[in-house]
């Protein structure tokens, strides 16, 4: 699967699915699920480590976490999903060559293919610029931007005609740079459905309603694992609740069997 594939798909209406995954074990749970692309988030930062933003994850994280996710697929490389990692906060917002840097040590450490990157300002959209010059790909990221949290917060976006049609602006711009695809999370669903008409790249929404290109969610999410739902973003299953049943199962049977049965005394000593 390769950038070239996501734009193929869109042509030819067929929705693009994208999961995340932090390690071996989420990476083949969501290649054996068939997942398209599969995203290395930096929400792993609070999903996987435990931060409560995802500003403070590392990129020798994302690299460690990138790798962990590659080792996890199985069969041929062209069976496998494309991987696409978030750059971190701070790895691109300090300019074009830091950035290349950075990206460049996911493309050469892990198997990903393409980096993510928040924003559009006009710092961000010659970051893409020069990434893509240099033969990265680059997935965009507009709506809410978690590594913006302390200016926007985690509300929704786009809500009134001034801000929307700024994110439109942002969005052309970005597709003008030369992403491959674009990430919409939470915005208006009219909004996404517009965008993902206009733009030629795929539009991949995440609480941004049913007319995109594509669908991403946190794997965790999804599967009801975090403590935490956003509101956007309903679990399938409630995976916490499972999984803790079958735990206090296993650990009920352990403490109501015997460790040592008087049925079948204990070996006698040697030299007894
Ligand atoms: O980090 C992440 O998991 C993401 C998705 C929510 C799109 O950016």
């Amino acid at each position: 699967m390769r950038p070239g594939d996501l734009i193929r798909f869109k042509q030819a209406g067929r929705v693009i699915t994208v999961l995340t995954a932090w390690d071996s074990l989420s990476a083949s749970l969501v290649q054996t699920a068939g997942a398209d692309v599969v995203l290395v988030g930096d929400s792993l930062a609070m999903v996987v480590l435990g931060h409560s933003t995802t500003l403070p994850v590392t990129l020798d994280q994302m690299v460690l976490h990138s790798q962990a996710v590659c080792r996890g697929f199985s069969g041929a490389s062209s069976q496998q999903p494309m991987v696409v990692v978030d750059l971190p906060f701070l790895s691109y917002q300090c300019g074009p060559d830091r950035a290349v840097a950075a990206a460049g040590r996911l493309l050469k450490e892990s198997d990903a293919a393409a980096v993510k990157l928040e924003g559009a300002e006009p710092e961000v959209v010659g970051v893409i610029d020069r990434l893509v010059r240099m033969g990265i790909p680059v997935m965009g990221h507009l709506g809410l931007t978690p590594q913006a949290v302390h200016r926007l917060g985690y509300r929704r976006q786009a809500q009134d005609p001034q801000s929307q049609d700024k994110l439109k602006r942002q969005a052309v711009e970005l597709e003008k740079a030369g992403c491959f695809s674009l990430v919409l999370e939470h915005v208006p669903a009219d909004v996404a459905q517009e965008l993902s008409t206009q733009l030629s790249i795929p539009v991949i929404g995440i609480g941004a309603g049913d007319g995109c290109d594509g669908q991403v969610r946190v794997t965790a999410d999804l599967l009801g694992l975090t403590p935490q739902q956003p509101p956007f973003s309903p679990a399938l299953i409630p995976g916490r609740q499972l999984c803790v049943d079958a735990l206090r199962g296993w650990i009920a049977q352990q403490r109501d069997r015997e460790a040592h049965p008087t049925s079948s005394p204990p070996p006698p000593a040697p030299g007894c």
